[in-house]
């Protein structure tokens, strides 16, 4: 069987924010691409430049240098082609369930019939059926990011950006939300980019995740999982899981400790020049 065509590519993609004298080099030359369907991770140390890449694959914010193609075309801004799912749920108080999930709708002119029966279907799939005329207070955190996600889905976007969906969550709910999350990716075949901080997570649900080293971030590797599918949570206590977690545990934990080595040599070149003039 050939494989699925490249859906997302980012060459030499660089990020610099800059202030007057004062710049921040976030991102370094990163170069990778994503197969259609494909469920891939980004994983690194706190500060490496995760959140800045996946904004800049949704066109939020532009590169400084290098560039994002979605099936081949140039990004340049948000599109329909994507949605990003962020850490906290952003929905509208005064809205009913339905009516934030509509919202994406609605933004693209479609509140017909057609799209609220559209909107009732992706409620579904997130288990959330019953909910729709409740408001968001009435939902625990889980639910409220369970509609976040239907809101996404419910542009029918090919590629979902998550930025640490559930990371306010509890960690039962947590894993209830990975598992999910797989079957809604099984059920709607997205490609999905996902940014976590939970090595299990990123393991447990990806095809392969990337490995971004401490500030520039630059990619430090990529690993293949190559556990089986379909997989299950229970499959989080097995040898094969374990040893891919104290893998990318390491990389990870080379990271940060290189990156405090280097901010220390920073701090100590500056307290010596303060200390000369
Ligand atoms: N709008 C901005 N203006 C200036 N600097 C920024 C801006 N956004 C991010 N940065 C800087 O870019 C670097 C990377 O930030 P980013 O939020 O992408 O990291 P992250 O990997 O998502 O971190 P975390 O894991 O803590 O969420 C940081 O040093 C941050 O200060
Ligand atoms: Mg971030």
């Amino acid at each position: 069987m050939s494989n699925p065509p490249i859906k997302l590519a980012t060459t030499g993609l660089s990020k610099t924010f800059r202030k007057g004298d004062f710049q921040v080099e976030a991102l370094r030359d990163i170069s990778l691409s994503i197969r259609e369907g494909e469920f891939v991770s980004v994983v690194g140390a706190s500060g490496c430049g995760k959140t800045t890449f996946l904004r800049i694959l949704d066109g939020l914010i532009p590169a400084s240098a290098g560039a994002v193609a979605v099936d081949g075309k140039t990004v340049v801004r948000p599109g329909p082609d994507r949605a990003f799912v962020f850490q906290q749920d952003g929905l509208m108080p005064w809205r009913t369930v339905e009516a934030n999930v509509l919202f994406g709708l609605e933004i693209r002119g479609r509140v017909d019939g057609p799209g609220r029966a559209m909107a009732r279907d992706y409620l579904r799939m997130v288990g959330l059926s019953g909910f729709e005329e409740c408001y968001p207070h009435e939902l625990s955190g889980g639910m409220r990011q369970r509609v976040n996600i239907a809101r996404a889905l419910a542009v029918e976007p090919d590629i979902l950006l998550m930025d640490e969906p559930f990371a306010s969550l509890d960690a039962q709910t947590r894993e209830i939300m990975q598992a999910e999350l797989m079957r809604i990716w099984q059920e709607t075949r997205k490609t999905v980019m996902l940014i976590t901080h939970q090595i299990d997570e990123a393991v447990f649900l990806s095809d392969r995740i990337f490995v971004f080293t401490a500030r520039p971030g630059r990619l430090k590797t990529e690993i293949v999982v190559d556990l089986p599918r379909p997989r299950n949570l229970s499959m989080k206590r097995t040898a094969g899981f374990a040893q891919y977690l104290d893998r990318i545990w390491r990389l990870i934990e080379e990271e940060v400790r290189e990156g405090m080595r280097r901010e220390e040599q920073t701090s100590s070149a500056q307290h010596t020049r303060s200390a000369a003039s």
